[in-house]
């Protein structure tokens, strides 16, 4: 086809075209056609974007690790502790992340910040760690706890790893096929789920305070007996309350798909965090009230313990609730997550077809695919605390960049509109805890695969250097991309700055 690139009517044109002051904005249906590209739509609001970062934070989490917090704390005053403070650590990053996100506009989370403050080759690298680790593998962990859960319904079978996998892997082509379908589709999904892990989790906290007000207090009183000395012992109970909190930057990855971002994303981020660490400090005073230290500790997962305790027959619904959460959580990740792959294929540091929008749903689905492809294989060696292990050292060391990047714009933007300034000690706080969850595991255990995991995040630079910084692959694949560009019918997804 040699007249293709010429022809300037074609609506799938493969090469980029500058936007000018007269594009056509198609405001009608919500999404913006400059010429022949097609942008994601502004969908989200204060209400789907808090519930958004609620719907992907509380996922397994609460209902599996309070468990693992007690028995490293060793009592229930430092348990409760250890929540509450990671919590506040949460909410310290998303209050540095609500500025971060309304000085650069641009959707990818910390791949757009790091960017900003430290150039490409930084933000190549957390880009490329994000996208082949950090986000299918915690699509992976949410989509295999939901599976564990889903065959407590089929008891007769045992937990067989095989049709767990099977679940797992139906479970995340459905959330693929939803969010190529529809925006408003993965973010109505997000909204319903999050309604019921929120009614889950109230009702965990309302009976909790039912049964203290019947003078059930027994297990609080035991307060800080019991606690364990070792630091390193508070450190594990960190990771696992932090895996809980996790994703409260996720509303920083869609930062170009919200209404009124200036005012929404600090709303968002801070209401959204403080809601989940209410909820959670409560829950857990709930769960040792009623099941008290030995009991939380004999369980597995403790929210269908509490169930089984408190509500009888009816308890069965606690699992349900807990496949709703799985659920929406894992929905979460993925929109959020592959938007930092869409994000760096625009900026040409991925093969382009990457960034490009479907134009008749304005979803990204080449993205889509990509990351649940890779999702799918992070199913296979599946063995979800060491990918919990990975997840967590990969993630806080970019947190800590992210904030890093933070004071250097402030320094390299200074005269950028900040609608948001936050006091200079929050993100010095964080930056240091950050700074101490990274090394902390690496010195208390200095297992090999830490180095594994930093020589695979510096080995980003093997793909880096020859292809997009020597560009020598550019212009080869024209032919396959304008193929895929057909086949999936889309098309280049610029940046609008608003
Ligand atoms: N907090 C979630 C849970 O308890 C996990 C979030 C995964 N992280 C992410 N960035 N999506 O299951």
């Amino acid at each position: 086809n040699a007249g293709y690139k010429e022809d300037p009517n074609d609506e799938y044109e493969l090469r980029k075209r500058p936007i000018n002051g007269d594009a056509d904005r198609n405001s009608d249906n919500g999404g913006v056609v400059i010429e022949n590209t097609v942008n994601l739509k502004k969908t989200v609001g204060l209400i789907s974007g808090t519930s958004f970062i609620v719907g992907t934070v509380i996922g397994s989490g609460i209902f599996i690790s309070p468990k693992g917090v007690l028995s490293e704390t060793g009592s229930v005053g430092l348990s409760l502790i250890v929540w509450g403070v990671g919590g506040i650590l949460s909410l310290l990053g998303s209050l540095s992340y609500a500025e971060l996100g309304c000085i650069i506009r641009k959707s990818g989370g910390e791949y757009a910040y790091i960017g900003a403050a430290m150039g490409r080759v930084l933000a190549f690298l957390f880009a490329w760690t994000k996208i082949i680790v950090l986000t299918p593998s915690s699509v992976a962990i949410i989509t295999l706890t939901f599976a564990q859960y889903f065959i407590t319904f089929f008891p007769y079978c045992g937990i067989p790893a095989v049709p767990l996998k099977i679940i797992a892997a139906t479970t995340i082509v459905t959330l693929t096929i939803i969010n190529c379908y529809d925006t408003r589709a993965g973010a109505s999904v997000q909204v319903f789920f999050t309604a019921a892990k929120l009614i889950a989790l109230v009702i965990i906290v309302i009976g909790g305070l039912v049964k203290l007000g019947q003078g059930h207090t027994a297990t609080m009183k035991t307060g800080f007996d019991g606690t364990v000395g070792s630091a390193s012992g508070v450190a594990l109970a960190f990771y696992d309350a932090l895996w809980a909190y996790d994703g409260w930057n996720n509303l920083n990855y869609i930062t170009e798909e919200l209404k009124n971002p200036y005012v929404n994303l600090p709303r968002a981020n801070i209401i959204g965090v403080l809601l989940v660490t209410v909820l959670y400090v409560l829950a857990n005073i709930s769960y040792l009230v009623v099941l008290g230290t030995d009991g939380l500790l004999g369980s597995d997962a403790v929210a269908v313990t509490w169930g089984e305790q408190v509500l009888g027959s009816a308890g069965i619904i606690m699992p349900i609730f807990v496949l709703c959460s799985t659920f929406g959580a894992a929905n979460g990740s993925l929109f959020a997550g592959v938007r930092t792959l869409y994000s760096a294929a625009r900026d040409e540091q991925f093969p382009e077809i990457l960034s490009y929008v479907n134009c008749r749903r304005y979803t990204p689905i080449p993205c889509l695919i990509f990351t649940a492809t890779l999702s799918l294989l992070m199913l296979i060696p599946g063995d979800i605390g060491q990918l919990i292990d990975f997840f967590s050292f990969a993630a806080w060391l970019f947190y800590a960049l992210a904030i890093v990047s933070l004071f250097i714009l402030r320094w390299k933007m200074k005269d950028a509109h900040r609608p948001i300034k936050v006091f200079l000690l929050l993100p010095v706080i964080f930056l240091v805890c950050s700074i101490y969850l990274v090394i902390a595991p690496i010195i208390q255990d200095p297992r090999i695969e830490f180095l594994y995991a930093a020589i695979f995040m510096v080995g980003g630079l093997v793909f880096y250097i020859p292809l997009v910084h020597f560009q020598l692959m550019t212009g080869r694949f024209d032919t396959v991309t304008r193929f895929l560009q057909k086949l999936m019918e889309v098309a280049p997804s610029p940046y609008v700055p608003d």
